[in-house]
């Protein structure tokens, strides 16, 4: 049974009748952790909305037919200002398949899809407004020119919510993946959700399914947090990445199911010369709890982009089958900046081709302007507590000639190997480091020793942000007492 409606309640001339209990997410502070925080947490206390609307008072219609652009947008803009200087504003979606383009969110904002809610993304490029690229980019990732603006975007808001009961976002991407690989695109592919420049967001409980490319996006952000999202595409569907934490701050990512063409999670800062001059690091970032099913990409990447810089990532407890890679570094010359303070514990792997992999010669430059002389800096990474199965080859290390990657430490690891494993089962070029209790034994260049390769005991200031349950509460649109309570 849904948890707060009665998905089966009859629209009345577009209103849904009854009493509708829900329970909408919210963000609470622990108190007595704020003295490292940004001064701006102390001002959300709670993101419980005041104000709360159906899509169908907006026009809306669920047949999967009709399209929703305009109901969403109009349903967005009309609660804007209500959510801006009057407490918040939600924006349900109830069962049904609504099908809809690009539509904008605002600030102190949660769209709330039920559990039979299905957002349907139209396969009408009208539909579809279009974008520059990413300052920290230069250009589209498919196309030079720009991109498409994503499923569901918003920019420079504070105080943003995408939730609802395991309700569906289905990016319809056969459309996309074909002008994709047919050479067709001229601007790059939407996302399912992307966030800039934003504070607070927060994405949880839902199921993403079919993105035109990466799933959700949030770049130049604070304060993140995604939980609970299950997300599929075909493992053969072009760079449907799940999640990419872009020049992001704080960020938080657990609990997650992720079956993909391309990296589950991938942690990106900018392209190149581009990505150096906006300088942007992705920051504080904790990942645990993720399933990853992707058999030929990595399970975590850092990289390629990463010209901002990627420094203080904490992995733990990840489990990956069938997926070409555990943790994957890659870079190139040309991309500056640095991966440094990299933590990764508890992986659990099965039927992988590489278990630890680092490319220092990943190559895919924006244009011919990057500067080769521009070389990342990849220092202190460390890794404990793996163990692997059915592995074709423990580590693929490839530093650059000339710029060694430092600091590698890799500790307590146990990875069987696949009946075609390679014999050469460490292959390390330009890399600096140590093992220790490592089977099969390290490469020459990571000489055991008793190093344990420790984990911050620290604690990251999003891991006290807490997603709670908002105090139920009642909606009634007219005054049938208790038609449809449950
Ligand atoms: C998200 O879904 C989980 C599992 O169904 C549920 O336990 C949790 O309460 C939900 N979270 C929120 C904040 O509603
Ligand atoms: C839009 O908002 C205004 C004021 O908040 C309200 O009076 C009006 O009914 C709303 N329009 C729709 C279509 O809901
Ligand atoms: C959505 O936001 C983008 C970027 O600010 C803007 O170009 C576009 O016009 C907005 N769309 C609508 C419908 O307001
Ligand atoms: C959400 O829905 C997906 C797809 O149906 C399902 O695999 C997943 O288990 C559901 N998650 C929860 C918490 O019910
Ligand atoms: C080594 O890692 C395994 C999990 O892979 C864990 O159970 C065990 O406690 C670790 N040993 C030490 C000494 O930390
Ligand atoms: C082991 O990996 C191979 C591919 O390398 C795969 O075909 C096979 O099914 C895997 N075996 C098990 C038991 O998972
Ligand atoms: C080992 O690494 C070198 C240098 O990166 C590469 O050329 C070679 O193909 C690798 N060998 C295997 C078996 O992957
Ligand atoms: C990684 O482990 C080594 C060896 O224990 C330690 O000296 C180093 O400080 C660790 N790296 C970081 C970035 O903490």
């Amino acid at each position: 049974m849904a948890p707060f409606l009665n998905s089966k309640a009859p629209h009345v001339n577009g209103i849904i009748s009854g009493i509708l209990i829900m329970t909408i997410g919210l963000m609470s502070i622990k108190s007595g952790e704020s003295s490292e925080m940004p001064s701006t947490f102390g001002r959300i206390q709670s993101n419980c909305r005041k104000h709360s609307a159906f899509i169908t008072e907006y026009g809306g219609v669920g047949d999967g037919v009709t399209s929703n652009t305009e109901a969403f947008q109009s349903a967005v803009d009309n609660l804007s200002q209500l959510a801006a200087e009057d407490g918040g504003a939600v924006l349900i979606v109830p069962a049904g398949r609504w099908l809809t383009g690009s539509f904008n969110l605002t600030s102190h904002f949660t769209l709330y899809l039920d559990e039979d809610a299905v957002l349907l993304a139209s396969q009408d490029e009208s539909e579809w407004p279009a974008l520059p690229p990413l300052p920290s980019y230069g250009r589209g990732r498919d196309a030079p020119s720009g991109r498409v603006a994503s499923l569901i975007f918003g920019t420079d808001l504070t105080d943003v919510v995408i939730t609802g009961a395991n309700g569906t976002i289905d990016g319809q991407g056969d459309y996309w993946w074909n002008k994709f690989k047919k050479g067709e695109l001229q601007l790059t592919r939407p996302y399912l959700i992307e966030l800039m420049f934003s504070d607070h967001v927060q994405i949880f409980n839902l199921t993403l399914l079919n993105s035109p490319s990466w799933n959700v996006h949030p770049v130049y952000c604070s304060n993140v947090i995604i939980k609970g999202l299950t997300i599929l595409a075909p493992t053969n569907s072009p760079n449907t990445d799940g999640i990419n934490p872009d020049s992001c701050t704080n960020v938080r990512i657990e609990d997650c199911f992720i079956v993909s063409g391309d990296d589950c999670i991938a942690v990106k800062s900018g392209w190149d010369e581009y990505g150096i001059q906006f300088g942007m690091p992705t920051q504080q970032l904790l990942i645990r709890r993720i399933t990853c099913i992707s058999p030929d990409s990595a399970t975590i990447a850092l990289g390629s982009e990463m010209s901002g810089g990627i420094r203080d990532v904490r992995a733990e407890d990840i489990t990956a089958i069938h997926t070409e890679s555990g943790v994957r570094i890659k870079t190139a010359p040309g991309r500056g900046a640095y991966v440094r303070d990299i933590f990764v514990r508890r992986m659990n792997l099965q039927t992988m081709k590489y278990v630890f992999w680092m490319t220092g010669n990943y190559g895919s430059h924006p244009d011919d302007g990057y500067d080769p002389r521009a070389l990342p800096i990849i220092d202190g990474i460390n890794y404990s507590d793996v163990t692997a199965e059915n592995v074709t080859m423990a580590a693929n290390l490839a530093g650059i000639d000339g710029d060694k990657f430092t600091g590698i430490c890799i500790s307590n690891v146990s990875i069987a190997l696949a009946e075609k494993a390679k014999k050469v089962q460490w292959n390390c070029t330009d890399i600096q480091g140590v093992t220790s209790n490592v089977t099969p034994p390290a490469c020459n260049l990571l000489p055991e020793g008793d190093a344990d390769c420790p984990f911050p005991d620290d604690r990251l200031p999003i891991e006290d942000v807490q997603l709670k349950t908002c105090p139920s509460f009642i909606r009634s649109t007219d005054s049938t007492p208790n038609k449809f309570q449950m």
